[in-house]
Parts: C-alpha cells; structure tokens; sequence
C-alpha cells in the first residue's frame, strides 16, 4: 500500500504540453506517493500516453514542474536558479524510471536475455555476467526463465510482453509505468500479463503508474484512479468511488461505453 503521509515520489505541478496549435495537456498537476498503484483512465486521445511519455523524457514540457524524489526531472541548478536539464541530469533521473509500452518494442534481432542485459551493460556499465545473473532472476520472475535463449519471433504476445517487463526492470527503477500493456494481446494471454503485474506489486516496493482499459484490473489493483479527459483530470479517487458513484457527468459516460464494449468493471 502506498504511504499516504510520505512526501510524493513525482510531483507534476502545472504542466502543459502541445503539439503545434493542439494543447495535449493542459496546467495539469497530481502527486503519485511512493508506492502507490495508480491507475490513469479516460477517452483515447486524452494525453495519457503523453504524461508517461513525458516521465520518461521521451517528450519535453512547455510549461510547469515535474519532481521526481524531490529533483526537478527538466531543469538542474545552475547561475545561481534553475536552467534546462543537461544530459548528465537527464540520464541520472532516467534510471529512476521504467516503462512498458503497448507493442512490447523488443530488439527483434537479439535473444530474450539480450534484450534484458542490454541497457544495464550499455548505460550502467554492468559487467556481463551479473548482468545475466540479474537477467536470468527477472526472467524466473516473469516466469520465462527456459526461454533466456529464444528469440523474440518465436514467443508468444503475453511472453513478448512478460519479456519487455522483465527489461524494463533491469534497471532497477523505482517507478514503473506501463502504458496498455494487455490491450494488444490476444484475450486469453492477457491474464499471464497481469498476474506479472499483481506479483510486482506483492514483492516490490515499486510505485506504479498504470495506463489502462481493464477496468476490473484497475478496480483491484489500484489505490487511487485519476480519470482524465482532454489533457486534464476530470474525477479522481479510490477505485470503489470511481467505479460505482462516478460523480462526473464525463466519467459516467466513459465508464458506460467502456462497458458497453465489454470491459468488466
Ligand atoms: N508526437 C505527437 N505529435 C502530434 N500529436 C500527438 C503526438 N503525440 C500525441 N499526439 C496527440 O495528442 C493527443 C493525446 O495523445 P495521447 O497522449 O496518446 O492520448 P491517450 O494515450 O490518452 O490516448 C492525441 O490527440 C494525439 O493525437
Ligand atoms: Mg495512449
């Protein structure tokens, strides 16, 4: 459970964000603290994507903060104030974070441990053989271990996926995000998924940041749900206020067409 009195693990304090004349993400600010499960929901379009996009400096900010354990992530100290964050400071806040996106992204051409010694080996500068030990315990993990040496094309989706996991946590991030980590597999392989989920939950101390349209999945797994709409946050709170007293004409509304299309909530 997340500690409700600590101080925040990522402050976003009134970012906005545009692409060209279209304003993605609008003054928007939440606090995630450490250890929380938190659920991002709300309409295709609505800038989900982006604010994980944006964590993981994969996107720039137009305006506002973002403090992940204090440190702001886009600007460091310098002349006396703040000023745009230098690579160092980026590459030093990255390792803070991890993300699994929808379409796994795996390197086709390297085999599943390669996949996950890759980043620890290149950008942390592990030497091979831990980086296998650790490897191979991420993969027991995700319960793929007999399949260290397979090549990405020859696995499942929900193995693909359970290996992009095992990847992102390589690095040892404090925060996960996962952006609809189930929502382009087969049904029946989405269960191996989030059962690899509902484990980093019980055996970490990680806090994640969860994209979804399971709603039965956010309902259980979250502490808190923030549904969004148009780049800001219509309604937030636990999954039982969300999910059976909406109190938004908006969130009503979504939640009737997600059901609608034979999402369990
Ligand atoms: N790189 C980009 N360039 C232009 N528009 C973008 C870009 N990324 C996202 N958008 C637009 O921003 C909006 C929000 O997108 P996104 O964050 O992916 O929403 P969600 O994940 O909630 O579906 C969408 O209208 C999308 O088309
Ligand atoms: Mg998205």
């Amino acid at each position: 459970m997340a500690s409700a009195n600590a101080a925040p693990i990522i402050e976003i304090d009134g970012i906005s964000k545009s692409f060209g004349s279209f304003k993605v993400l609008d003054e928007l600010s939440f606090k995630v603290a450490p250890r929380e499960k938190l659920a991002l929901i709300g309409p295709s379009g609505s800038g989900k994507t982006t604010i994980l996009r944006i964590l993981m400096t994969l996107e720039g900010i137009d305006s506002g903060d973002i403090l992940v354990e204090g440190d702001n992530l886009y600007r460091m100290p310098g002349n006396g104030g703040l000023r745009p964050a230098d690579e160092h400071h980026l590459h030093k806040m990255r390792t803070k974070i991890g993300m699994v996106f929808q379409l796994f992204n795996l390197f086709p051409h390297k085999s599943v441990i390669d996949n996950v010694t890759l980043a620890p080996m290149l950008t942390k500068g592990v030497k091979r053989a831990d980086a296998e030990r650790h490897a191979m315990e991420l993969l027991d993990m995700v319960g793929l271990a007999d399949k260290a040496k397979a090549m990405p094309a020859q696995l499942s989706g929900g193995q693909k996926q359970r290996v992009a996991i095992a990847r992102a946590l390589a690095l040892s991030p404090k925060i996960m995000l996962f952006d609809e980590v189930t929502s382009a597999l087969d049904p029946e392989l989405v269960e191996e998924v989030l059962n690899v989920l509902w484990r980093l939950c019980e055996e970490t101390d990680m806090t994640m940041l969860l994209v979804t349209h399971e709603m039965g999945f956010a309902h259980d797994f979250a502490d808190r749900i923030l549904f969004f709409d148009r780049g800001r946050i219509v309604e937030e709170g636990k999954p039982d206020e969300i999910f059976r007293h909406p109190k938004q004409e908006r969130t009503q509304t979504f939640l009737k067409k997600i059901i609608a299309a034979g999402h369990r909530v």
